[in-house]
């Protein structure tokens, strides 16, 4: 560590210890324990782990919590529709886990549950519950655990990180244990459209050039993880991914969250405007990388191009809504006469199958979850 003062040294007699620079020490003594990439201001993962686009840092993980908070609640406040067995000491892995919000609230959920979150970014709070461990692992490489483990595998937007999914996918049966579940949820990230006031997607022109900025942007990060071997656009495949692994009972949910601050329900459009500030905040980072190093840009044009798009976020005469897939799948057990235990409800709330969006729990009792669960969270960094 260089330049600040070492954490553990004391204030000299009389003197107060200086709060902020205390706290500068130990981020920088935190970043230096990893190799760290940095671009354009913003901290990557190791280069050695993975081949990941998005940033890792602060701003990142605040805005991976409020995603997660985001989709909870489109899904009606379920954390899994997979139908998880009550016995004791289920093993759960959640890959590509980010800040590790999911694994830890699936920890209070399932007191009796073994959760382990593996990432590529090592940024997971080291204040955790006994029930949970991290892993900092490549998703893509040999896993540390004997064959039919898990009892549930669970990924959420992982779009951009896997070259193979047939790969991946044999790779997470293998894993599974038999009558084991895997569950699945991605945006139709590069699909975006437009709905008319009764909600009707209208038609899209297949021509780039002519598509608004926020679409067009849609299908250049389409292109560029085409280009990079790296799939963005996932979820409308989930379900072909899982019967093709050979996963039994397939099932699809798909959610049309419409974002901006555009909806006429005020559930809605509370949820819409988190997603929209979300996506701007999010936007250098989904864009930069991509656009300047795969699609061969400049930063200029592309800092320009973002601009654009932003624009086009916070324009509410332009109806947006964006498709979340759920999809969930169960490894068969050719075992005879093998128990498997009662199935646990999934869903806390049920939740309708329409294409269009229902939310089961209102928005203030969400607002107060949110700054609760963040409160939360942070206390546990
Ligand atoms: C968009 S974030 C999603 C995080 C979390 N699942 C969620 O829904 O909030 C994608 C995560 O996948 C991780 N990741 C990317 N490539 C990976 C790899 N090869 N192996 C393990 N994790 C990876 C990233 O570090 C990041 O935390």
């Amino acid at each position: 560590m260089t330049g600040s003062r070492a954490t553990a040294e004391p204030a000299s007699s009389g003197q107060l210890v200086d709060v902020e620079t205390l706290k500068k020490s130990i981020e920088s003594e935190n970043d230096s324990a990893y190799n760290w990439t940095y671009e354009n201001g913003r901290r990557y993962a190791s280069t050695e782990l993975g081949h990941y686009y998005m940033p890792n840092d602060e701003p990142e993980i605040q805005r991976l919590n409020e995603q997660h908070w985001i989709l909870t609640q489109v899904k009606g406040g379920a954390l899994h529709f997979a139908p998880l067995s009550n016995k004791p000491g289920l093993k759960i892995l959640d890959i590509g886990c980010g800040s590790g919000i999911w694994c830890l609230q699936m920890a209070e959920d399932y007191p009796s549950a073994f959760i382990i979150g593996m990432d590529v970014s090592p940024i997971q709070p080291k204040n955790k519950p006994a029930n949970v461990e991290w892993i900092t692992q490549d998703m893509e490489s040999e896993w540390p655990y004997p064959e039919d483990y898990f009892d549930f595998v669970h990924l959420s937007l992982v779009h951009g990180c896997v070259a193979d999914w047939n790969k991946m996918m044999a790779k997470i049966v293998k894993y599974l244990t038999p009558g084991g579940w895997v569950e699945h949820q991605e945006f139709s990230l590069c699909r975006q459209y437009l709905v008319d006031e009764h909600d009707k997607p209208l038609p899209m022109t297949e021509n780039i050039d002519e598509l608004q900025p926020v679409f067009k942007w849609n299908r250049l990060l389409d292109q560029a993880a085409t280009k990079r071997g790296r799939a963005i656009q996932l979820g409308p495949h989930l379900k072909r991914f899982q019967k093709d692994a050979g996963l039994a009972q397939v099932t699809e949910r798909v959610f049309a969250h419409k974002y901006g601050t555009w909806p006429p329900d005020p559930r809605e459009r509370s949820l819409g405007a988190r997603t929209m500030l979300s996506a701007i905040s999010g936007m250098e980072g989904f864009t930069t990388i991509l656009f300047t190093k795969v699609l061969g840009w400049n930063l200029e044009d592309t800092q320009t191009f973002i601009q654009e798009v932003k624009r086009d976020m916070r324009d509410d005469s332009l109806r947006k809504v964006m498709d979340l897939h759920v999809a969930y799948g169960q490894k068969p057990d050719h075992r005879a006469g093998r128990s498997r235990g009662a199935p646990r409800p999934a869903a806390k709330i049920s939740e309708p199958e329409s294409r269009y969006l229902e939310l089961g729990i209102g928005v203030m009792v969400g607002a107060m979850s949110a700054s609760l669960a963040t409160a939360w969270f942070m206390r546990r960094r």
